[in-house]
C-alpha cells in the first residue's frame, strides 16, 4: 500500500492511480493524459464527471503546454505564488482531455511547492489529481485520512507526513482580465490584488464556473453546525477558534484550532480536527467561524459547506 516516489512514478506511468502528499491536501493521481487513468480516479472517488480535475506540474513550460495562451495578470501570479497552494484556470489546449475538464473548456492548473510531490510530478507528470477523498466528504490532511477513505481501492499511497497548509490551494481564473476566485485558499484575494495591483478580485459566481462552489462539500458524518447552540446538548463537541466560549465546559468533546487565534495554524489544523471530531461517536457538534479576514475566509468557506446538509 506504502509506496515509494520511484515505485508510485512507475504506477503512475502505468496508468495507476496514486495518492501523493502535497502541502495544502493529499491528491490521488493519475496521468493527466491517460484517459483510463483519470476515469479510474473518478471511479474511486465517486465523483461525478461534470466536476473538473486539476492538473499538477514541476515546471513553468508544462503550463505552457497545457493551455492556449497565458495572460499577463497569470504570468504574475504563477511568478508570485508557484510553486505553492495557487491554482489557475485558463483555456485549455486541445490535448487536454474534456474528462479533466467536465466538458469545459479551461483546464486548473497547479504546480505544488512539497518536494514529494515535485519529484514524483517530474517523473511521471503531468497529473491530475483531486483531493483523495470520496466525493463531498472531508479532505484529507494525513496518511490516516486517505486510508480511511480509499484505502483498498487505489493502487498505493506516498506518505509524506502531515500537510503544511492544511487547506486545499486558492483557483483562480480570469474574467475580462481580472482576477476571479472561483475557490478561497491560502493565496488570498488581498495577496491576489496585490500582486497584481489591481483594485479587487471577483468572487465565482453561483453558475457553478468551478463545481468547488458546490454548496455541499467537505462534509464529516456526524451532524455538524455553524454557531453555538442557547443550550449544549448531551453529547456533542465543540470546534473552537482562539479563547474557549463559557459554556465550553458543556461539550463532551472540544477540540481548539487555534488556542493563539492564529489563521495559519487554524488551516493547518482544519480536516485533522473535523476527521477527529467525526470519529468520536457524537451526536453532532458545532463550530465557530473565524474572522472574515484573510485566511478566515476560506477556513469559514470549508466550514460553511461541512455544516450543509
Ligand atoms: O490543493 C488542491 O487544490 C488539491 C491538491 C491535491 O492539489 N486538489 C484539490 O482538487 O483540491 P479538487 O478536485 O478537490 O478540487 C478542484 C477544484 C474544484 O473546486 C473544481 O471545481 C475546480 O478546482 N476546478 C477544476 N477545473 C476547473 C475549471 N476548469 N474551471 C473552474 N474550476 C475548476
Ligand atoms: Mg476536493
Amino acid at each position: 500500500m506504502f509506496l515509494s516516489i520511484d515505485k508510485a512514478a512507475e504506477i503512475l506511468k502505468k496508468g495507476g492511480i496514486v495518492a501523493i502528499p502535497t502541502e495544502t491536501v493529499y491528491g490521488l493521481a493519475g496521468n493527466a493524459f491517460n484517459e483510463t487513468a483519470i476515469a479510474k480516479i473518478f471511479a474511486a472517488k465517486g465523483r461525478p464527471y461534470f466536476d473538473p480535475l486539476i492538473v499538477h506540474i514541476a515546471e513553468f513550460s508544462k503550463f505552457e503546454d497545457l493551455v492556449t495562451e497565458i495572460p499577463e495578470n497569470a504570468k504574475l501570479l504563477a511568478e508570485k505564488f508557484w510553486p505553492g497552494p495557487l491554482t489557475l484556470v485558463l483555456p485549455k489546449k486541445e490535448k487536454v482531455s474534456n474528462l479533466i475538464t467536465g466538458g469545459l473548456s479551461t483546464v486548473a492548473v497547479r504546480m505544488p511547492k512539497k518536494q514529494i510531490a515535485r519529484d514524483i510530478i517530474k517523473l511521471a507528470g503531468p497529473l491530475a489529481a483531486p483531493s483523495a477523498n470520496m466525493f463531498q466528504r472531508l479532505s484529507p490532511t494525513s496518511v490516516e485520512h486517505v486510508v480511511e477513505q480509499l484505502g483498498g481501492k487505489i493502487d498505493g499511497i506516498v506518505d509524506g507526513g502531515a500537510c503544511e497548509v492544511g487547506i486545499e490551494s486558492t483557483v483562480v481564473g480570469f474574467e475580462n482580465n481580472m482576477p476571479v476566485i472561483y475557490r478561497p485558499g491560502a493565496v488570498t484575494g488581498e495577496m491576489i490584488v496585490e500582486c497584481l495591483g489591481v483594485g479587487s478580485w471577483g468572487v465565482g459566481s453561483s453558475k457553478l464556473s468551478s463545481p468547488g462552489l458546490l454548496k455541499k462539500h467537505y462534509c464529516p458524518s456526524t451532524p455538524f453546525f455553524i454557531g453555538l447552540p442557547s443550550e449544549v446538548p448531551k453529547n456533542c463537541g465543540l470546534l473552537a477558534f482562539g479563547e474557549l466560549p463559557v459554556k465550553s465546559g458543556e461539550f463532551a468533546e472540544v477540540l481548539n484550532l487555534s488556542e493563539k487565534a492564529c489563521s495559519t495554524e487554524a488551516a493547518a489544523n482544519l480536516y485533522g480536527m473535523l476527521h477527529k471530531l467525526d470519529s468520536c461517536k457524537l451526536d453532532k457538534f458545532f463550530a465557530t467561524l473565524l474572522p472574515p479576514a484573510g485566511l478566515g475566509n476560506a477556513i469559514n468557506d470549508r466550514l460553511i459547506k461541512a455544516s450543509c446538509r
